[in-house]
């Protein structure tokens, strides 16, 4: 049987210093992809809502979103551990809504942990969550859902006193229990220094090579997401223009009756179309 991975390959991995790899899905070919090509943890990230609904920021991304998308990532996915995103304003008003909505993540969606953005402010929240059976992540640093308090797309960390800050928030957040930390756009010795102390895995995304893992926008790094590229990220095949060209190429075909071809038609038998002809004109 093929062996899942949960929780536990996370910490063994950290443990002996192998990379774990993680990437977003939003729906099911996509998940269903990443896991047969070998991928650890597939994320639905709440990226969903510039990358796939087309939204500025990810502000605007409801509960009801994220377990549609989680639901159809859940389907693709059989070894991988999938993680959903908590949106905005999911958690943040209280332990009671922050359960009731991590839980329905689980219940509903189908993931089998949840994530959720800040520091120490949280760290409550993380904790009735883990007590109520689910695995929480981390994330620090450049949080998109604080976009609009931190002016913009920013890496963070750079001062003396907001790297201190993000190193106890990081401590925090692990006594609190959470399995593994995401550290977005931090400066990437502070990413390093911060791995190299923490027991749990530190999940980088433009936070450099120092960190236990790394994880990126799958359409970012297929060419996909043309409104822009972020620095941190990579693009490891052009499939954007590919795509494009395919769409030009069946426009021309169809408008010049090249497609569709005979091999793509069904066939009937000659004389029902005769008596067809015959008797209906
Ligand atoms: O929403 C997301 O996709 C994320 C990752 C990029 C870390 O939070």
């Amino acid at each position: 049987m093929m062996e899942k991975i949960t929780v536990n390959y996370f910490k063994e991995a950290k443990a002996n210093g192998k990379k774990i790899t993680m990437l977003t899905a939003y729906d099911y070919p996509t998940a269903k992809l990443l896991d047969e090509a070998g991928i650890d943890s597939i994320l639905v990230g709440d990226s969903l809502g510039m990358v796939v609904l087309g939204y500025e920021d990810t502000t605007k991304v409801t509960m009801e979103d994220m377990i549609h998308h989680i639901k159809a990532a859940a389907r693709g996915t059989k070894k991988a551990m999938l993680i959903g995103d908590m949106p905005f304003l999911s958690y943040h008003t209280g332990k009671y809504e922050s359960v009731k909505n991590a839980g329905r993540l689980v219940s509903e969606g189908g993931c089998k942990a949840i994530k959720l953005e800040g520091g120490k402010e949280v760290t409550e929240d993380i904790k009735a969550i883990i007590n109520a059976g689910i695995p929480v992540m981390g994330h620090l640093g450049y949080t998109p859902q604080s976009i609009n308090v931190f002016g913009g797309h920013k890496a963070q960390g750079k001062t003396y006193e907001t790297a201190v800050k993000m190193y106890e928030d990081a401590l925090q957040l692990q006594e609190a229990g959470v399995f593994s930390l995401v550290l977005e756009c931090v400066p990437h010795k502070l990413a390093d220094y911060i791995s190299k102390r923490l027991d749990i895995p530190v999940i980088g995304i433009g936070s450099g090579n120092g960190c236990d893992g790394q994880v990126l926008v799958t359409p970012d790094i297929l060419g996909l997401f043309r409104d822009f590229s972020p620095r941190h990220s990579r693009v490891f095949v052009e499939m954007g223009n590919a795509y494009e060209q395919a769409v030009k190429r069946y426009i021309e075909d169809v408008k010049s009756c090249v497609f569709p071809a005979l091999e793509n038609t069904f066939k009937i038998d000659e004389d029902i179309i005769r008596q067809l002809e015959k008797e209906l004109h």
